[in-house]
C-alpha cells in the first residue's frame, strides 16, 4: 500500500499481472521540440510528455519566439509552429533550463548560431553539473560561449549560467570525444547546421542516436559510419506533419525489473522505444537469464514494440564499460536487479554516473546497503569507477533517501516492492522530472 506525499511509504507487494502504458520518451520529446522549432511548418508531437524537463524545453523555445499550443480536448498532443533555423527572437534573452541537462546542453548548440545574445540559467541541481564538455568544443568552432568557472584539481570546470553571444561565423570541426555523450554529440551536430564546412563527431562508444536519426529523416546532409557522424550544413529541414513518440525505455526499465524480481508475475509494457542505443539493459538482463519477449514491433522514425517480462531467477553478470552508454540511465535499476540475482554482478565504467542529477553510484549503494545488500566493491580502477554487488538473498525495508534524483527514487521504490517490510523514501517529488505518473501506475498495479 502506498501513501503519496513528498515522504513516501511503500510496502512489499505480491505477484503482479498487468498490462501498462508508459509516458513518451524524454530524449526523443526534447529533440522533437527542437527540430519542430527549426522547420518551417506546423508539427504535431504526440503523445506529449508533461514532465518538468520537457516543460523547461518548451518554456525556452517559447522565449525564443516559437508558438505552440495543446489540443483543448486532449492534452495528449502538442503543436509547434517552426520558423526555420533562426529563432524569431531578436533581442538579448534570459533562458531557464530548470534542472534539465538535455535542455541546456543541446539548446546551447543551437544558440551559438543565432543572431542574438542569450544567458542560460539553471536550477539548483543543474547548477552543479559540468558544462565544459559543450562549452570548450563549441568554442573551438568559433562560438562565443562561456560560463561560471570554478578551479578544480587538474584544471577548471564550467558551470551554468552560460553566456552566449553571436559571432560572424562558425567553422565546422572534427571532434574525437573522450566520453560517449549524446548531449555533447547533439550540441555539436546542431551547431554544425550553422557552420561553414563539415562537422565530424566521433565517440568512443555509440551513445543514443535520436538526434542523428532525426537529422537524417528530416533531410539534413548527414553520414553515419559506426561511431562517426559527419554533417554538412545547408540542407533545409523538412519535418513530417506529426511525430509519434514511443514510450520511454528508461521508464519501462523500472517495470521490467519489477516483473523479473517478483514471484509469479507478468508485466506487458506497450509501445516501448526499442532503439538499440537505448536498450543495453535488455541485453544485460537477458544474459542474467531474464525471461523477456518482444511483440508487435513497429518502426516510425524510431523502432518500438511491446515488452513482456515474466518472473525469472536472475544470475549475476559482468557489465563492461563499452556497454554503459546504451544503458547510462538504467544503471540504478540494474543495481536493483543485481541485488536479487544470485552471485556477484560487476558493473564497470561508471564515471559518468557520478555527475548525473546526483552521484548515482553513491546514491544507490548507500541506500541498498541500508536494506542489507552486500556491496562487495566500489572503487576507481583503470576503466573508471566500478562496483560489485553480491545478490540473491532477502532484504529488509529501510528509510531511503532519493537525493532529489528521479531515477534513484524510482529504483528504490521498485526495490522496496520486492523487499520485506515497509520502506520510506524521503522525497519523491523529484520523479516529476521525467515520469509524473509513476506513483499512480505503481499504485494501480499493486492494488490487485
Ligand atoms: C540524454 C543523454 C544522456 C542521458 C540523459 C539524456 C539525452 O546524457 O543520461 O538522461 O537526451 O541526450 P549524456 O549525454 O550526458 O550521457
Amino acid at each position: 500500500m502506498l501513501k503519496y506525499s513528498a515522504m513516501y511509504t511503500i510496502g512489499p507487494t505480491k505477484k503482479i499481472e498487468a498490462k501498462i502504458t508508459l509516458p513518451p520518451d524524454k530524449s526523443i520529446s526534447h529533440r522533437a521540440i527542437f527540430f519542430s522549432s527549426l522547420s518551417s511548418r506546423r508539427t504535431k508531437i504526440y503523445p506529449f510528455l508533461a514532465s518538468n524537463d520537457i516543460q523547461a524545453t518548451l518554456n525556452c523555445v517559447k522565449k525564443l519566439g516559437i508558438k505552440y499550443y495543446q489540443d483543448k480536448s486532449s492534452k495528449e498532443a502538442i503543436y509547434l509552429q517552426g520558423k526555420g533555423l533562426y529563432f524569431p527572437n531578436n533581442q538579448n534573452v534570459d533562458l531557464f533550463a530548470g534542472d534539465s541537462g538535455t535542455t541546456i546542453r543541446i539548446l546551447s548548440g543551437l544558440l551559438v548560431g543565432q543572431k542574438f545574445s542569450s544567458t542560460f540559467n539553471a536550477g539548483n541541481y543543474l547548477d552543479k553539473r559540468p558544462m565544459g564538455r559543450v562549452v570548450y568544443p563549441l568554442a573551438e568552432m568559433g562560438a562565443n560561449i562561456d560560463g561560471r568557472k570554478i578551479a578544480k584539481p587538474g584544471g577548471q570546470e564550467i558551470y551554468p549560467p552560460l553566456k552566449i553571444k553571436p559571432v560572424s561565423e562558425l567553422i565546422g570541426k572534427s571532434y574525437k570525444l573522450d566520453i560517449a555523450s549524446a548531449q555533447v554529440k547533439s550540441a555539436l551536430l546542431l551547431a554544425g547546421l550553422y557552420a561553414q564546412g563539415e562537422t565530424i563527431v566521433e565517440e568512443p562508444y555509440q551513445s543514443r542516436d535520436h538526434t542523428e536519426r532525426m537529422l537524417k529523416s528530416f533531410g539534413a546532409n548527414i553520414k553515419i559510419d559506426k561511431n562517426t557522424i559527419t554533417l554538412k550544413p545547408g540542407a533545409q529541414l523538412n519535418l513530417p506533419e506529426e511525430i509519434f513518440i514511443p514510450a520511454d525505455f528508461s521508464a519501462a526499465a523500472f517495470f521490467i525489473v519489477l516483473g523479473l524480481i517478483l514471484k509469479n508475475s507478468q508485466i506487458t509494457i506497450k509501445n516501448v522505444n526499442l532503439n538499440p542505443t537505448r536498450y543495453g539493459l535488455l541485453r544485460v538482463l537477458q544474459r542474467m537469464n531474464a525471461n523477456i519477449t518482444i511483440e508487435n514491433q513497429n518502426n516510425q522514425l524510431e523502432p518500438y514494440g511491446d515488452i513482456i517480462v515474466r518472473s525469472s531467477y536472475l544470475r549475476a553478470t559482468r557489465v563492461e564499460p563499452k556497454e554503459i552508454p546504451a544503458m547510462i540511465d538504467e544503471v540504478p535499476i540494474l543495481c536493483v536487479a543485481a541485488s536479487f540475482a544470485s552471485g556477484q554482478t560487476q558493473i564497470k565504467g561508471l564515471d559518468e554516473l557520478r555527475i548525473k542529477e546526483t552521484d548515482r553510484v553513491d546514491s544507490m549503494l548507500s541506500n541498498l546497503s541500508k536494506s542489507g545488500v552486500d556491496i562487495v566493491d566500489k572503487d576507481s580502477h583503470q576503466d573508471g569507477c566500478q562496483i560489485t554487488i553480491k545478490g540473491g538473498t532477502k532484504y529488509k525495508g529501510a528509510d531511503f533517501s532519493s537525493f532529489g534524483d528521479h531515477r534513484t527514487a524510482m529504483s528504490l521504490a521498485i526495490f522496496a516492492l520486492a523487499a520485506e517490510g515497509e520502506s520510506k523514501i524521503d522525497d519523491i517529488k523529484c520523479i516529476d522530472k521525467s515520469f509524473p505518473g509513476f506513483i499512480k501506475i505503481v499504485e494501480e498495479i499493486t492494488r490487485q
